[in-house]
C-alpha cells in the first residue's frame, strides 16, 4: 500500500495527513498529538482562566476556535483537532454535565429506564450548535496544508460515563448494567449511535476533513463484549456517516484493544486506526498496518521525560511504522506537565 496503489487517489497538494489516511507512505509522516490543545500550553491556560470553566471554553466559538489554532501556530502540526469533549454528546441527549476542577467530568448517572426515557425526551442536537460554529471558524482560518479533525466518543466509552456519572477505573457500573439489563444498555447505546452519527455529519458539513472515534475504554471488554459493544455500534456510526459523507475519512481509536484491533478494523470499516503505546509494534505493523494506515504511538510519559529515552522511542516508532502509511502521534493524550521543549524536539526529530 504505497504511492501509486489504487487506494491512493490523492494529489500532492492535499494535506499530508489526508494523503497518509488514504494509504500513501510519505517520506516524512504527518504529525499531530492527542490533546495538543491543552494545559501544557501557557496560551491555553490563559484563555482557560478567562473562560472560567472548561465547558465555558468549549461552548464559546471564538475562544474554542482560538484554542484549536494555538498548537498549529506554535508548532505547525499537520492537523488541528476541534477543541471540545466527548461528553458533550450525553449533554445533547439531555444529561447534566459538569467538570470538577482537578478531578474530571461528572454526570447525573443513568441506570434505569425512567432516567433514560427522561433524558431521551430532552434530547436535542442544537445544544451543540456552538461547537459546529467553532468548526466553521477554524476552517476559515486554517492554513491549506493543515488538515482538520473532528471527533466523538465511541458509544461504549460514552456509555461508561453516562452510567457511572464519572470516570471509573474498571468501567464496573456499565459492565454491571449490560450484565443485568442487556436491553436497557442496548437502548442507551442506540441513542448514542444515532446522536454521534448526526453530530459527526454536522462537523463534516461545517468543514472537518476527518473524524476520530475515541474508544478510550475499549481495552476493558472481553472478546464477545468487544464485538457487541465496541465493534458493532462503531460500525453503525461508520456506515451512517459514509452513507451521507462518502469522502470523509474515519479514524478509530479502540485504546487498549491490542490483539483485537485487526477484528475491529475489519468489523467497523474505519479508514485508519490509532494505536496505544502498549501495543506490540511488530504485531501492529504486520497485522494492522497491512490492513489500514496506523496512527500513534509514542508513550506520553516518554515525551514528558525527554532525554535519550525520548530519542530512542521516536526512532523505534519510526522504524516500526515509517515504511507504510502512517501518522505520527502519541499513544494517548499529552500530559499537562510536559515541557514544550520536548514537543519541539519531537517535531524536529520526526521531520528530520
Ligand atoms: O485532543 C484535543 O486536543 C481535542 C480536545 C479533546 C479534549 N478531550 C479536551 C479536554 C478531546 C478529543 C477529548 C476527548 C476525551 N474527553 C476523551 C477521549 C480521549 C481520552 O483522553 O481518553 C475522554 C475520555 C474525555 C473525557 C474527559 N474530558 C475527561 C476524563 C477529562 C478530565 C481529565 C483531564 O484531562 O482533565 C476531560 C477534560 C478535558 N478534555 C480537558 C481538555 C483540554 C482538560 C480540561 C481543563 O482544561 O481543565
Amino acid at each position: 500500500m504505497g504511492d501509486g496503489s489504487p487506494m491512493s487517489l490523492t494529489t500532492p497538494d492535499q494535506p499530508a495527513f489526508l494523503r497518509a489516511l488514504s494509504g500513501e507512505t510519505l517520506p516524512t509522516p504527518p504529525i499531530w498529538m492527542m490533546r495538543q490543545a491543552g494545559r501544557y500550553l501557557p496560551e491555553y491556560r490563559e484563555l482557560r482562566a478567562k473562560a472560567g470553566s472548561f465547558l465555558g471554553l468549549c461552548y464559546n466559538p471564538e475562544w474554542a476556535a482560538e484554542v484549536t489554532l494555538q498548537p498549529i501556530r506554535r508548532f505547525g502540526f499537520d492537523a488541528a483537532i476541534l477543541f471540545s469533549d466527548i461528553l458533550v454528546v450525553p449533554q445533547a441527549l439531555g444529561q447534566k454535565l459538569w467538570f470538577v476542577e482537578g478531578e474530571g467530568p461528572r454526570l447525573e448517572p443513568v441506570s434505569d429506564r425512567d432516567r433514560l426515557a427522561e433524558i431521551d425526551r430532552q434530547a436535542g442536537l442544537s445544544v451543540l450548535d456552538p461547537v459546529i460554529e467553532t468548526v466553521r471558524r477554524v476552517r476559515a482560518s486554517l492554513p491549506k496544508e493543515t488538515a482538520f479533525i473532528g471527533f466523538c466518543g465511541a458509544p461504549w466509552t460514552v456509555a461508561t460515563y453516562m452510567v457511572a456519572g464519572r470516570g471509573t477505573p474498571d468501567q464496573g457500573p456499565a459492565k454491571e448494567l449490560f450484565t443485568r439489563d442487556d436491553a436497557l444498555f442496548r437502548l442507551m447505546i442506540d441513542r448514542i449511535v444515532d446522536t454521534s452519527m448526526d453530530y459527526l455529519c454536522a462537523q463534516i458539513e461545517a468543514g472537518v476533513d476527518a473524524v476520530q472515534i475515541f474508544d478510550s475504554w475499549a481495552g476493558s471488554l472481553g472478546e464477545a463484549d468487544f464485538e457487541r459493544w465496541c465493534i458493532a455500534p462503531t460500525r453503525r456510526i461508520v456506515e451512517g456517516v459514509r452513507a451521507r459523507q462518502p469522502k470523509a475519512k474515519i479514524i478509530g481509536f479502540p485504546r487498549g484493544a491490542g490483539r483485537l484491533i485487526p477484528a475491529y478494523v475489519r468489523g467497523t470499516g474505519v479508514d485508519a486506526v490509532g494505536l496505544e503505546s502498549e501495543i506490540d509494534r511488530a504485531f501492529a505493523r504486520d497485522e494492522i498496518q497491512s490492513l489500514v494506515p496506523v496512527q500513534g504511538n509514542l508513550d506520553p510519559l516518554v515525551l514528558r521525560a525527554g532525554g535519550p529515552e525520548l530519542e530512542r522511542e521516536i526512532a523505534a516508532v519510526m522504524t516500526a511504522f515509517g515504511k507504510g502509511p502512517f501518522v505520527f502521534n502519541l499513544g494517548h493524550g499529552i500530559l499537562p506537565d510536559t515541557p514544550i521543549a520536548h514537543v519541539e524536539r519531537l517535531l524536529a526529530a520526526v521531520r528530520g
